[in-house]
């Protein structure tokens, strides 16, 4: 990385030496996975999204690279929260920040999780999954604008750290509107923009067949496809929520252009999933040195010369 350029951010209160990270879903499930991650340069850890009870998941096979990225329907397979509240003790001797996703299968179990992580500050802070498109007869809360209300006005009643949500990807522009109205009426530290597109289809037509055993073959779309929606995310919710809300865009980025493309429009941190299942933690390292080349050649020293600083053409 050239010595010049600094990709250091802060999100919630955390300072991240990199503003790359995991996007939590793959490799962030195990704690050899997790320790994979503290020992490489992503600026924080992740957890797999936690729920209140371990979780075995949908049924193999659930995730499918393609040419173009990925479907899954991983289901939240996971060791149940307690499991990542005792690994913060050990995400401490990484010396970066350790965030942990919670995905509870009801509100009751959200609250339940919340109040047993109060007082642990080894968490620094919480990402709410509002997103999963993966789990059989379990909406997704982000589409429902009164749930995540109701949702929210639980969580804050509780929540000990400082807690963001990881929203689904919104296509029309008064959902956008919407939802920010919710957002912006709670003490949110940030937002992850976007989970997988929900409910896609993919075919191998070799076999006449679905490539996911789960849901008939219906799941999460991740790579390439998704990132001009993740960027639309990324750019209208940074444009319509408070300024003390952080962006983080997640969607389609294999390299350091993708991230420059994700922090122009307005993200503070940048997640990789797909590309991060693809290559391993050595991407974290590899992106970082492009993202600073791209910003060492256009003079920027570091993240917030250009963050949001998308032009428009009128
Ligand atoms: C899953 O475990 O199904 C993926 C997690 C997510 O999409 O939130």
């Amino acid at each position: 990385m050239p010595r010049s350029v600094s990709l250091a951010t802060t999100i919630a209160g955390s300072s991240l030496t990199s503003c790359l990270y995991n996007a939590s879903g793959p490799l962030c499930t195990t704690s050899e996975e997790l320790d994979a991650l503290g020992n490489s340069e992503a600026g924080a850890i992740l957890s797999k999204s936690a729920t209140l009870e371990p979780r075995a998941g949908n049924p193999e096979p659930r995730y499918v690279e393609t040419a173009w990225g990925s479907i899954n329907s991983m289901g939240l397979p996971n060791e149940g929260y307690r499991y990542y509240l005792e690994y913060a003790r050990r995400a401490q001797s990484f010396g970066k920040p350790y965030f942990m996703s919670v995905s509870g299968l009801s509100h009751d179990d959200n609250i339940e999780i919340v109040r047993a992580l109060a007082g642990e500050a080894a968490i620094s802070a919480i990402e709410l999954n509002l997103s999963c498109p993966n789990v059989p007869g379990k909406p997704q809360t982000g589409y429902d604008f009164e749930q995540s209300r109701a949702l929210l006005e639980r969580i804050f009643e509780y929540v000990d750290q400082p807690l963001g949500v990881k929203l689904p990807p919104y296509f029309d522009l008064p959902h956008f509107d919407m939802m920010a109205a919710v957002l912006n009426d709670f003490p949110i530290a940030f937002v992850t923009c976007v989970n997988s597109i929900g409910n896609g289809l993919v075919i191998d037509v070799q076999a006449e067949s679905v490539v996911i055993k789960p849901k008939s073959g219906f799941g999460g779309i991740g790579g390439d496809f998704i990132k001009p929606t993740a960027l639309a995310n990324v750019r209208k919710f940074y444009t319509l929520l408070r300024e003390d809300i952080a962006i983080i865009g997640c969607g389609g980025v294999k390299t350091g252009e993708d991230a420059f493309e994700h922090i122009l429009c307005g993200a503070s941190a940048v997640q990789i999933g797909t590309q991060l299942m693809r290559e391993g933690v050595d991407c974290f390292a590899r992106i970082a040195g492009e993202l600073s080349t791209i910003m060492q050649a256009k003079g920027y020293r570091d993240i917030d010369s250009f963050r949001g600083k998308l032009k428009s053409l009128d």
